[in-house]
């Protein structure tokens, strides 16, 4: 019997119940719940880094705006599905303040959670042109993306871009579109689940070969302005959120209100379209839509099928918490920024017991710190890794699942980890690191 800071016994029999064959390969929600099970019989409490959810209240002036909504009536009514009129404009207003970046209205929609985004966005860019076959993903990435792409019959190609930094991603982005096969190029940034940000240099690549290959980009800003090296929460001051809508027209923007403004539950974010793809006309979309041109199929064909639009009273709230930082009535990143805080301290104590960050830099800088990180253990793959870090308490998910090609890394979420917790995962890395002696 091994001495671990959490019950040998009971952490290897809940393993066993659990009929998990590796915890190191088990989902985010296998893990959650094997968790729970192991802390409700021995009452440890864990660190908890395998979930991305925001760990802070929902900003408050959406919640008011919205009860207020709710009191007037609009539960009753559909709202429009490309978004009730007060919102169109202050989501064109965010995007030049905080990216500065020209958009006419009618490509600022409200989504159910950028996730919808994501999935219409693919069920109609990838159909614009019937011989392409789908999305090219720049790895490592969010594996739900690639769920929404497999349920819609599609194809995709993907690659990790942890050797292909600066200018090396040119020649092996270009290997990809010059297949003629892709119809959108996908990723985030900052990046779940490494936190690396594509630096300007590479989101410039991105633009150029975009134009050139006539590809839409589909930029997932599900982290807007959490790049805490850079304050981005200034509006209509520089720096900007960095952008591909810099580097060329052929773009779709992703912006989740789940973890910059804490609203999540509500699932609500907003797509916005170029006015150039808003515009094209694609005469292959008629093989599903009533329209060969993107806006029109986008709004009125998929979201339309989807959802028919996106809950009212959300949609008031969004309102009202995009109104209040453009105006600068509140400021967009500082409730955000004690994840970066938490991270800081969090990976001096991962590096400081013998681990190293897997995804450390982005050309020549130190990556962020930020809502997510990645770290590994000599010796040990991540599903190794996993597999031995339950014993000590600690919970987080494997890269394998994300198109990672580092097979040693893990990622940890810092959100649901408290700072009162500091001391016990302090305690426990000291342990792990005792226990396996490099
Ligand atoms: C990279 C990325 N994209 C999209 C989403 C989904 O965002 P939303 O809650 O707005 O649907 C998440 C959520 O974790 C994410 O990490």
């Amino acid at each position: 019997m091994k001495n671990t800071p959490v019950d040998y016994e009971v952490v290897s029999r809940k393993i066993r119940e659990s009929g998990l064959k590796s915890v190191g390969k088990a989902t985010i929600r296998e893990i959650k719940k094997l968790v729970d099970l192991i802390e409700a019989e021995t009452g440890d409490k864990f660190i908890r880094m395998e979930m991305g959810v925001p760990g802070l209240p929902p900003t408050q002036i959406g919640v008011e705006a919205e009860i207020e909504a709710l009191k007037k009536g609009v539960a009753a009514i559909y709202p429009d599905i490309y978004g009730i009129p007060q919102l169109k404009p202050e989501i064109a207003r965010f995007v030049k303040l905080f990216l500065d970046i020209d958009v006419n209205t009618e490509g600022c929609l409200p989504t159910v959670g950028s996730m919808q985004g994501g999935f219409a966005a693919f069920m109609t860019i990838n159909r614009m042109n019937a011989n392409r076959e789908g999305t090219l993903f720049l790895d490592p990435g969010f594996p739900v993306h690639k769920m929404q792409i497999k349920i819609l019959g599609q194809d995709y190609m993907s690659f990790d871009v942890y050797n292909y930094r600066g200018d090396k991603l040119r020649e092996k982005l270009e290997s990809f579109l010059k297949t003629e096969k892709v119809s959108s190029i996908l990723y985030s940034n900052p990046n779940n689940p490494s936190w690396i940000c594509f630096t300007k240099t590479e989101l410039q690549i991105i633009g150029e070969l975009a134009t050139k290959y006539n590809v839409v980009v589909i930029e997932d800003l599900a982290y807007f302005g959490m790049d805490f090296r850079k304050d981005y929460s200034i509006p209509g001051q520089p720096p900007y959120q960095p952008t591909v809508a810099k580097y060329t027209d052929n773009w779709v923007l992703l912006i989740s209100s789940s973890k910059v403004f804490s609203y999540a539950g509500q699932r609500i974010g907003m797509m916005v379209i170029s006015d150039k793809i808003f515009n094209t006309k694609a005469p292959d979309l008629l093989r599903y839509y009533s329209s060969p041109y993107v806006g029109y199929a986008l709004v009125f064909g998929s979201i339309y099928a989807l959802s028919s639009g996106t809950s009212h009273s959300a949609q008031y709230a969004l309102t009202a918490m995009l109104k209040a930082v453009n105006d600068g009535t509140i400021n967009l990143t500082q409730p955000v920024k004690e994840y970066g805080k938490k991270a800081r301290i969090m990976k001096k104590m991962f590096t400081d017991n013998g681990f190293s960050i897997v995804y450390d830099k982005d050309e020549d800088d130190l990556i962020a710190d930020g809502f997510y990180f990645t770290f590994s253990y000599p010796g040990f793959t991540g599903e190794e890794l996993l597999n031995e870090m339950v014993y000590y308490g600690i919970s987080a998910i494997s890269l394998a699942i994300t198109g990672s090609e580092r097979l040693e890394g893990i990622r940890a979420c810092v959100s649901l980890v408290t700072r009162e917790q500091f001391s016990d995962l302090e305690y426990r890395l000291k342990k792990f690191h005792e226990d396996h002696p490099l």
